[in-house]
């Protein structure tokens, strides 16, 4: 399938030459660059995740507006992964991007970030996104990776970009605040800033990949948190194995 670079317009002049548009690929764990064969219960089963939940509740899960935000931290192939497995037919997706996030993107996914067809991305700089107003928040916002400076940031009410002002935005509106922070080890300051999101209603799902459940691949380890995130957004997956009590 053919895949189409885009350069987006961006008032805020960062390059986004990284930034590739490509067909929706949707509950695979077939990663972006490196390719492994498809293989597992999971696998095979992922794209039954909706029938399951309509039976389970009776009804469709519901339409979100869903932003996506990727900062500067390690872990691009996190939000690759979030980005892989959100149906765009489904939900409203928007993407936007930090600066340090271009340059993370390029030392850790070759390829660069492939961005699903469907999917809107947002330049930083500019106001005029619809998730910058509490008039028009997402349903729910995903920080993915999450810097320590984001989070502190966002932790201490700055909104000095639109990536700042839409967790403002999130958080004031009581809407669902996700960030999966990543950083190692943490100083007092940045477990404050955790204890201040929290306290704010925000959830944290720390970078921190299982390994009980056997995976194989780097893309494999990466889809246990990225699982957790859909679990939190209340998205049907079967992205990574669940631990069963009653295995012998
Ligand atoms: C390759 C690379 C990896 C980095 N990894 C982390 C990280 O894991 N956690 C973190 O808090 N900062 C990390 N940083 C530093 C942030 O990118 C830096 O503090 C930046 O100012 C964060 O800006 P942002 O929050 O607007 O993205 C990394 C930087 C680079 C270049």
């Amino acid at each position: 399938m053919p895949i189409l670079r885009n350069r987006i317009a961006d008032s805020s002049g960062f390059d986004q030459k990284a930034i590739i548009l490509a067909p929706a690929r949707l509950n695979t764990r077939e990663p972006q660059s490196a390719a492994g064969p498809k293989t597992g219960f999971a696998e095979e089963f992922s794209d039954c995740a909706p029938l399951v939940w309509q039976w389970r509740f009776g009804h469709n899960p519901p339409s979100l507006k869903i932003l996506v935000a990727i900062t500067g931290a390690s872990g691009a192939l996190y939000a690759q992964r979030l980005l892989d497995n959100l149906n765009p037919r489904e939900h409203e997706i928007h993407v936007v991007m930090s600066h340090y996030a271009q340059q993370v993107v390029a030392e850790e996914l070759p390829d660069g970030l492939k961005l699903p067809e469907g999917i809107q991305p947002h330049g930083l700089k500019s106001m005029n996104a619809p998730f910058a107003s509490g008039s028009n928040p997402p349903d729910v916002m995903v920080i993915i990776p999450c810097t320590m400076g984001t989070m502190g940031r966002i932790a201490h009410g700055y909104s000095s970009d639109v990536l700042l002002r839409a967790a403002d935005v999130v958080l004031k509106e009581r809407k669902k605040l996700i960030l999966v922070p990543r950083e190692t080890p943490l100083s007092l300051i940045h477990v404050k800033n955790m204890e201040l999101l929290l306290l704010a209603g925000a959830t944290l799902i720390p970078a921190n990949p299982s390994f009980y459940s056997g995976a194989k691949t780097i893309v494999e380890l990466a889809d246990t948190v990225v699982a957790r995130v859909l679990d939190h957004i209340g998205l049907p997956n079967q992205l990574a194995p669940r631990w069963s009590e009653e295995k012998e």
